[in-house]
């Protein structure tokens, strides 16, 4: 089984070139699963609208996996709360709208794709490491392939998760970041790891925003409104396979530019 999974898609330059990619993409590989980040798919950057998450839907992307933008916009909460195809982090407060993995049939497989965010330099959040052994406990015996979608900032966070989730799911990618790392690797128990899948979206800006009112930001640390940058843009991916036992046989990471 293939996965293909794009990391956080950015504003309307990110969806416009998942929509240019993707399609080609598709015809050249067999993959039997679409996974994005959407947690900066609206129009400007800022969390989820029904509008971009259909857009990606569109471009054949099935299941949606977001992070700490998760309530950026108001209409994500209704949305999150009635589409089983959008996963919210799972280690948020207790209560709050949506779901934090969901399960859906590959072939013949069930499959669960799960959200987690980190908590080093990050906002507050219940622990990712005993919420994944919560939901490993949930699913059973019947679901042997678990993708995890681990939104993280340090890669030390992220690297001991790796470790710790070798052998209890088939993969745990990075997002958040924005910036791809070349570690990808089969971790000794057979998961997939990535710490970081980087951003999909415009190149040239600071990841994803127009570099000159980041600049200023950083000369005067006054407030300044950040706009999805125009120009250039990227395009970032990793596509693993996944044997029947629900363990990782290949890891490949993707980079496309224009
Ligand atoms: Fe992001
Ligand atoms: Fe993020």
């Amino acid at each position: 089984m293939n996965v293909l999974f794009i990391g956080d898609v950015t504003g309307k330059s990110g969806l416009q070139y998942v929509k240019e990619v993707l399609p080609k993409l598709l015809a050249t590989h067999d993959v039997d699963l679409v996974i994005a980040n959407a947690e900066n798919s609206a129009w400007n950057g800022r969390g989820i609208t029904s509008a971009s998450v259909e857009f990606l839907y569109d471009c054949g992307v099935e299941i949606v996996t977001l992070g700490n933008h998760v309530w950026d916009q108001k209409e994500a909460q209704e949305l999150i709360a009635h589409d089983d195809r959008i996963v919210r982090p799972a280690n948020l407060p207790v209560g709050v709208p949506g779901r934090g993995y969901t399960v859906c049939s590959v072939g013949k497989h069930r499959f669960a794709v799960v959200s987690l965010i980190g908590r080093t330099f990050m906002g507050l959040s219940d622990c990712p490491f005993r919420a994944l052994d919560r939901i490993v406990d949930e699913l059973g015996h019947d679901v042997k392939h678990i993708f995890v979608d681990f939104h993280g900032e340090a890669t030390s966070e992220k690297i001991a998760f790796g470790f710790y989730a070798d052998g209890k799911v088939s993969a745990v990618v990075g997002t958040h970041t924005h910036v791809q790392t070349a570690d990808e690797r089969i971790l000794p128990k057979k998961t997939a790891y990535l710490t970081d899948v980087g951003m999909t979206g415009p190149k040239d800006g600071v990841l994803g925003m127009k570099r000159d009112v980041v600049i200023q930001r950083f000369l005067d640390q006054m407030p300044a409104k950040y706009e999805v940058a125009d120009g250039a843009r990227q395009f970032s991916a990793v596509f693993i396979t996944l044997r029947d036992d629900g363990m990782a046989s290949s890891i490949e990471r993707m980079y496309i530019t224009e």
